[in-house]
């Protein structure tokens, strides 16, 4: 069995040549001898661990020299950005709660933020945690152990915002657990688990689904925010959806250089049959949104929205746009 582990102390990265080990066992002698052989391979090995090589990290542990500079500068990038939700005020937000939102922006907004405060969760337990155990490269280690982090200052902002916004512990409850039986989210949960944890899925499947799960689920509810607070309207709500929004573009650009660093390469139809699962799924969520009409935003323009944003990860994947969409007037990607 050979197994390709990246070597991690090349002068430079373009000498980042993979250290292959093979098993050997030697029954020349009397008692069988088994040792470890090593060579240097040309090819680049998969940044993903195979099932059977169970769970080596790049032999180091330590990033002394990085192999994978892309990688490593996304990484140093978003640590750049790194925010404390505990400096958000929100006084005012609960201010212009009581006064000056209406109801149907009270309406979207609870949608969002009872989907958004478990859906980091769920990325966290799930997701992250699952390529942090499978990834063999050091910078990608660094990368979700990172990500890790941020996604919970992520959910820990959305509860701090919900816990002001509604005083009333059983009614925060109540909101939360809403967003676990609604139908269009419940579809965003187990077509995550679908393409991202069933073991029979390739890393490149997991990564192209993991780039729809933050790209296209998340990207419309951060738009209709972005909507709604654009006219002055809750501070403090709009400086967390600013920053989590730049953090999710960390997030998607990192998945994106990893699937360009993978020596498979998923082919563009498998490709585009995941990328359209997820639209269909999220085109059911924005009706559920905006089933009552809102004079902010029209359903058209969010399903296009959405189409918009298959397209946007379609091409940072390195593959042809399938919606040909143009971004909705008044609605902002990140
Ligand atoms: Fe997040
Ligand atoms: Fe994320």
């Amino acid at each position: 069995m050979v197994h390709g582990i990246s070597n991690c102390f090349p002068e430079t990265a373009a000498q980042c040549k993979p250290a292959v080990y093979k098993v050997v066992v030697d029954l020349n002698g009397e008692q069988p001898v088994v040792y470890l052989q090593l060579t240097m391979s040309d090819s680049m090995p998969s940044p993903s661990l195979q099932p059977d090589v169970g769970g080596f990290a790049e032999e180091s542990h330590t990033v002394l020299r990085t192999c994978h500079p892309k990688l490593w500068q996304l990484y140093t990038s978003a640590r750049e950005v790194f925010w404390n939700p505990a400096n958000i005020v929100l006084d005012t937000d609960v201010q212009h709660w009581n006064t000056i939102v209406t109801l149907s922006e009270k309406r979207a907004v609870s949608r969002i933020l009872s989907f958004l405060a478990t859906a980091d969760g769920f990325v966290v337990d799930t997701i992250v945690g699952r390529l942090f155990q499978e990834v063999a490269i050091m910078e990608a280690k660094y990368f979700y152990g990172f990500q890790l982090a941020m996604e919970n200052i992520h959910a820990e902002a959305y509860a701090k915002l919900i816990a002001r916004l509604i005083p009333d512990y059983n009614d925060q409850q109540s909101l939360v657990h809403w967003s676990t039986g609604l139908p269009s989210i419940a579809f965003k949960n187990i077509w995550a688990i679908k393409w991202i944890l069933e073991d029979n899925r390739t890393f490149a499947e997991r990564l192209v689904a993991f780039v729809c799960v933050e790209g296209i689920f998340f990207s419309p509810s951060f738009a209709v925010i972005s909507k709604i607070s654009g006219s002055d309207k809750m501070p403090g709500l709009s400086e967390i959806n600013r920053k989590v929004s730049i953090d999710e573009q960390f997030h998607i650009s990192f998945s994106c250089a990893m699937l360009r660093t993978l020596e498979e390469r998923l082919p563009e139809d498998t490709v585009k049959d995941i990328v359209r699962e997820a639209v269909d799924i999220e085109i059911e969520y924005v009706r559920d949104l905006m089933n009552v009409p809102s004079p902010l935003i029209s359903i058209v323009d969010l399903q296009e929205y959405v189409h918009f944003c298959a397209d946007q990860v379609l091409s940072d994947m390195g593959y042809g746009v399938m919606y040909g969409a143009s971004l909705p007037s008044g609605l902002s990607y990140p």
